[in-house]
């Protein structure tokens, strides 16, 4: 019906006409237009005309998802919610029952957003990008960190094709812009101890939150697109060049590891020649951010010698 309506943009479509084209009920058209309509779709209707559509919302249904899409293997197969508890977890449960590399779970929002180390995620309705991938990569469980820097790149590329501005990389997961965080990513693995049976690739943007959009104990570490840029961003064409941009990344990566991209990650990235301190359960290493290795760890150099980081939180001090 959407289709339809798009295509017919410039005139308007009767009921009959669409019932017909569509070989549905008539009533199934009224339904579907209310249905549109409370997706925020602007459709005027005259009588003894029918619909027109006038505006399409930055809204991620799969239709609209898949008109920007360009990609082979991500968003191939997509789903998309209203409101979910968790995209990573409808995600880890389809992929347990079997669903394909590249399945994308889209929600507008989500009530129980996940973040890393059991934190949650703050997740409103319109604002953002909460998103899961389904991954079957190849690979030994200890290279999937690599594939989190790997996302965290694609979003921060994604966000420059789109607005030119200069996001970052923090390791190990986080998108920055001006120092702020924008984003996160969330892997979730299922594996055994020699072999990864998928992962659950989970990306939260803050896209178009204005600053009184964050909850107060966010309000100075985090910020969106929008409120960096002054001016709102399609969640649609982030969406596409997103899976455009980590699509190329990951089919190299699947190939080649991380190498390839090294070079990228250490120009997007926010901390090297940073002093940091990196926490990781009880240990706390200080010391100055060198380089990111082949399996995507956080070298430092500390007044002992190198450190090797595979995980942590680090603080630039
Ligand atoms: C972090 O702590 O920085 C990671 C945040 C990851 C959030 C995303 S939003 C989509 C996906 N579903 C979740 O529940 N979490 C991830």
């Amino acid at each position: 019906m959407l289709a339809l309506l798009q295509k017919n943009q410039d005139t308007f479509l009767s009921t009959r006409e669409i019932s017909q084209t569509l070989d549905v009920h008539p009533y199934v058209v009224y339904q579907a237009i209310k249905e549109l309509r409370r997706w925020d779709f602007k459709i005027s209707s005259e009588k003894g005309k029918g619909y027109r559509l006038l505006e399409t919302p930055d809204f991620l249904l799969p239709s609209e998802i898949k008109r920007n899409l360009k990609t082979k293997i991500l968003g191939k197969n997509i789903l998309s919610y209203h409101t979910l508890g968790s995209t990573n977890q409808l995600g880890f449960r389809l992929a347990e029952s079997g669903a394909g590399e590249g399945t994308l779970i889209v929600a507008d929002e989500q009530t129980k957003g996940r973040g890393r180390m059991g934190k949650s995620w703050y997740s409103p309705p319109r604002l953002g990008l909460w998103i899961s991938l389904i991954l079957r990569p190849d690979i030994p469980p200890f290279k999937a960190p690599g594939l989190s820097i790997c996302a965290g790149l694609a979003l921060a590329q994604a966000i420059g094709d789109l607005t030119g501005m200069d996001a970052k990389i923090k390791w190990p997961n986080d998108c920055l812009i001006n120092d702020r965080k924008v984003g996160g990513i969330l892997l979730e693995l299922s594996a055994e101890l020699d072999r990864i049976n998928f992962v659950i690739a989970g990306i939260g943007a803050n896209v178009n939150h204005l600053p009184k959009d964050f909850p107060k104990k966010l309000s100075s570490v985090a910020t969106s697109i929008r409120a960096e840029r002054g001016k709102e961003v399609s969640r649609i064409k982030l969406l596409a060049s997103f899976l455009q941009r980590f699509e190329s990344i990951y089919l190299d990566f699947k190939k080649n590891g991380l190498a390839p991209q090294r070079r990228l990650i250490k120009r997007f990235s926010s901390l090297l020649g940073k002093k940091v301190t990196v926490r990781f359960g009880k240990e706390k290493i200080e010391g100055v951010a060198e380089d990111i290795d082949d399996n995507g760890s956080l070298v430092i150099r500390t007044r002992k010698g190198k450190r090797t980081m595979r995980a942590g939180e680090v603080t630039v001090v």
